[in-house]
């Protein structure tokens, strides 16, 4: 349904609208440098990062074809093949509760040139580039965010926060289980080798996790991205006791410039399959000697890494919002996923974009799989489609919104309902 996803024109009235304002929305060939290179440079620029070389925007374009990138052009510009907007898209599999998936559109590289800003460009884009997911059959829209303001608007709510820790190792004496495995330095190689299939194996459990490979995983393990000067990227090994690896961490040590003994630890990933990995490689971190900080962020609420210490002071944590979820389908993005009790409740949906617009009888059957059909009842609970998003996954309880006043009706029998027992995650920006 989805494999003509990169060559699918974009959106026609979304094209109309920028005409009439000078500007011409259309896609661009990855294949094609001499199109890429000015869709990279502009979003380097509008993302305010330094320019990058042009043999490093050489080496990444093979990783984008298989994402499906526009841009929007002001053939009235000093250089006019440089786009003043650009946007990329793909699909992907998003875990949701119950071990399943639901086929989602990957937003990212969402970025207006200031010169052109605050005139609907983005507006025209994301509503374009939606309709064309919709049209696609794609269920659900998803994106990490710059900032918290901007995807409201467009009907996406935050459905799996992050947590940044600061750990005071010090403090920190570890009292967690005993791991039968060991960990071990491997190499940027060796990891690349063998940690997506821990990855793979993680990401089917935790809703909220993506499928990714390619730009995103070389990236996180440093093959692709690397930037001068920044420290060098290590990485530590899980094995459990067959040997078979099951988790890894992949960090940086900053020196403290007045005393060897207070590095700080960076972890920049850590990601278990199993329980005693999760153990195995926090303990290898808290236990670091010369080491008196340990800082990770992208991690879930609630780690359990808090109750293997023997100060759960030690731990200090503050929590973003992370992945935002835009329901565009209702049904299939509601049956993909399982429900905690059993039931009937009837949602009713408004949605200025018309999408998820409705009401909606969802019926949840003793395995907790579910059936969704409109009707024309009366809604049992009312909510706009931001919401709907955001309780998606099961982290963001819809009686916390009903206090918020952003939905009202028998939010504690939605919640019985949407609770996940795992808590949403999302490990990576995308
Ligand atoms: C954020 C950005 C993409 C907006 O582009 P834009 O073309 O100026 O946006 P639009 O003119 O289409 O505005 C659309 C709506 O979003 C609002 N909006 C735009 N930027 C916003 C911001 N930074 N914060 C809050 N609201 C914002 C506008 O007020 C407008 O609201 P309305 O339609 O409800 O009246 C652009 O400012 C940018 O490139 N910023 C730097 C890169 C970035 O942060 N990208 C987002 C990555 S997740």
């Amino acid at each position: 349904m989805t494999e003509n996803f990169l060559t699918i024109p974009v959106d026609s009235s979304s094209q109309k609208f920028l005409a009439e304002d000078g500007l011409r929305f259309d896609l661009v060939d990855s294949s094609d440098p001499v199109a890429f290179i000015p869709w990279s440079q502009s979003i380097t620029r509008n993302f305010l990062a330094p320019a990058e070389p042009l043999d490093k925007i050489e080496r990444v374009r093979a990783y984008y074809g298989d994402m499906r990138l526009s841009g929007v052009w002001d053939d009235s510009a000093a250089d006019p093949s440089m786009p003043v907007a650009t946007f990329r898209t793909w699909p992907a599999d998003l875990t949701v509760p119950g071990a399943g998936s639901v086929l989602a559109w990957a937003i990212s590289s969402v970025a207006v040139t200031g010169s052109h800003r605050r005139r609907g460009i983005t507006r025209a884009m994301m509503e374009g580039e939606l309709r064309t997911a919709s049209a696609l059959g794609i269920p659900v829209a998803m994106l990490t965010v710059s900032e918290s303001t901007i995807y409201g608007r467009f009907g996406f709510g935050p459905s799996a926060m992050a947590s940044e820790l600061v750990i005071d190792t010090r403090r920190a004496r570890w009292t967690g289980p005993t791991p039968s495995g060991r960990v071990q330095y491997v190499t940027q190689e060796q990891l690349l080798v063998d940690g997506h299939a821990i990855v793979e194996r993680a990401r089917l459990s935790t809703p909220g996790q993506i499928q990714y490979d390619g730009i995103l995983w070389e990236r996180l393990l440093g093959v692709i991205g690397g930037e001068e000067g920044v420290r060098p990227l290590r990485f530590a090994r899980y094995d459990d006791a067959d040997g078979t690896p099951q988790g890894f961490a992949i960090f940086t040590l900053k020196e403290s410039d007045t005393d060897f003994t207070e590095h700080e630890l960076n972890v920049h990933y850590l990601m278990a399959a199993t329980d005693d990995s999760y153990a195995g490689v926090w303990r290898f971190l808290l236990e670091a000697d010369l080491v008196s900080t340990v800082k990770a962020d992208l991690r879930p609420l609630n780690e359990p890494v808090r109750w293997m210490v023997a100060d759960y002071r030690s731990v200090r944590t503050s929590d973003v919002d992370h992945l935002w979820t835009r329901i565009l389908d209702v049904k299939p993005a509601l049956e993909a996923r399982t429900y905690a009790s059993p039931g009937r409740i009837v949602l009713g949906v408004s949605d200025p974009l018309g999408f998820a617009d409705g009401t909606w009888a969802l019926e949840v059957g003793t395995d907790g799989s579910a059936t969704v059909t409109e009707v024309a009842a009366p809604a049992e609970v009312s909510m706009s489609v931001s919401e709907l998003g955001a309780i998606y996954l099961g982290g963001v309880p819809a009686t916390t919104l009903a206090t918020a006043g952003r939905l009202t009706g028998d939010a504690e029998r939605l919640d019985e309902m949407f609770h996940s027992t795992v808590t949403p995650w999302l490990s990576i920006w995308f």
